[in-house]
């Protein structure tokens, strides 16, 4: 018989993926100084969407060019559709054309999808380069530019069958810093603006009651986009999702909860053909699984009630709309890769500012009358 062998490859690493979120006014310029000071890479990539290069890209660029640093901009036309694998590939491919290599660097400017993105070309351009998130919508700032999570949609099956799984492929890979400009949300319209409001008030839920006084104080400013909450705002946001994914980088357990409200969210949003934005939806979805929670016990009518409030004075929908059906929302939210048995898995709240830890699970499987009860009773 032949003999086996085994070669041994020792590769135990310790890695600090430690980084600053710098939250301010006009920070282009601080940004282009940083990577001088710290020669993150001799050429500056710039991914941005059609949209953000209109508005923004040009004065990254020019003080970028005043530090006499290299950089060029690649962009993709703006929307959820074109964060595709595809699209990537071409940026890449442009990047290498310019001559781009190792000694560079990625600046990801715009909104979630080319967060995601920007993160995930820098993952894989030559192995692997740095990123710098500087995110430009509400949403970005208050929740995709922290946390290392990137990635593109996929398509699978065709025709009639056709699917889209979202953020199927991609990378934990941490950017070495994140600039939040709060000047760049003057540009974005209130429809995206909405999307960040549902985030921060999760956040708040899910985390921390003093936030959620705050925001139950400050609410028409916040409203009004009156820019002197913007600060405040963007630093609680990044100290909330920082501190979760300081103690749960791989979401095994405690950064679950930044989904709450998501489960029956998602599958609103898709039923809704997309109409009802990513905010409206997970809006609608932590009134279903705080009503999942207050009918398991869990969570009491009066804290039901202040989260109902505050979704109604941001001018979010707590109701799901008359053409969504219950039988529809529980099908989608059972094909869920996470649902199991039978079931789909919540993230629920206990009180404002805490969620139930199931054992350090931080979720539970619900049964399907539950479920439905809360629906019928979030019309
Ligand atoms: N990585 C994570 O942890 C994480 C977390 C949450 C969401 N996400 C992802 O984020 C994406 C959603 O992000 P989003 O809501 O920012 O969407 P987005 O990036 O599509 O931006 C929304 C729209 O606003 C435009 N825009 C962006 N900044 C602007 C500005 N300053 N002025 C004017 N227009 C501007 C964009 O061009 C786009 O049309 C989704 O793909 C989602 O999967 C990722
Ligand atoms: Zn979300």
């Amino acid at each position: 018989m032949a003999e086996k062998l085994t070669v041994e490859v020792r590769l135990k690493r310790e890695i600090d993926d430690s980084y600053d979120i710098r939250i301010g006014e006009n920070l282009f310029p601080e940004v282009a100084d940083y990577l001088k000071q710290f020669q993150l890479g001799s050429r500056c990539a710039i991914v941005t969407d059609s949209n953000v290069r209109r508005f923004h890209a040009g004065d990254l660029e020019t003080a970028l060019k005043q530090q006499g640093l290299k950089t060029d901009v690649f962009s993709f036309e703006a929307g959820e559709s074109n964060k595709t694998e595809d699209n990537c590939t071409r940026i890449i491919v442009e990047m290498l054309d310019k001559g781009y290599g190792r000694d560079s660097v990625v600046l990801a400017l715009g909104g979630g999808v080319v967060g995601d993105m920007a993160g995930y070309i820098a993952g894989k351009f030559n192995r692997g380069i740095p990123f710098i998130q500087i995110p430009t919508t509400f949403l970005a700032h208050a929740d995709s530019s922290v946390g290392g999570k990137t990635g593109v949609d996929i398509v699978i099956g065709n025709g009639d069958n056709q699917r889209v799984l979202k953020n199927a492929v991609g990378l934990f890979n941490q950017p070495k810093r994140v600039y939040i400009d709060v000047e760049t949300l003057r540009t974005l319209p209130d429809s995206e603006y909405k999307n960040g409001l549902a985030e921060t008030i999760k956040h708040a839920i899910i985390r921390e009651k003093d936030f959620f006084d705050g925001i139950e104080e400050n609410i028409n400013l916040l409203v009004q986009r009156n820019s002197i909450v913007y600060l405040e705002i963007a630093r609680m946001n990044c100290q909330i999702k920082a501190g979760v994914v300081q103690i749960d980088p791989n979401e095994k357990g405690l950064r679950r909860i930044l989904n709450y409200g998501h489960t029956a969210g998602h599958a609103i949003e898709s039923l809704s053909d997309f109409r009802l934005s990513h905010g409206e939806s997970v809006s609608i979805g932590m009134m279903i699984a705080g009503r999942i929670s207050r009918d398991l016990g869990y969570f009491s009518d009066r804290h039901l009630e202040r989260q109902e409030r505050l979704l109604r004075k941001a001018g979010l929908p707590v109701t799901i709309p008359i053409n969504i059906f219950n039988e529809d929302i529980i099908e989608l939210t059972l094909k869920d890769k996470k649902a199991k048995g039978g079931k789909a898995r919540y993230c629920l709240p206990t009180e404002i500012g805490k969620m139930h830890s199931f054992d350090g699970a931080y979720v539970t499987y619900v049964d399907k009358e539950v479920v439905l009860k809360a629906l019928e009773n979030t019309r």
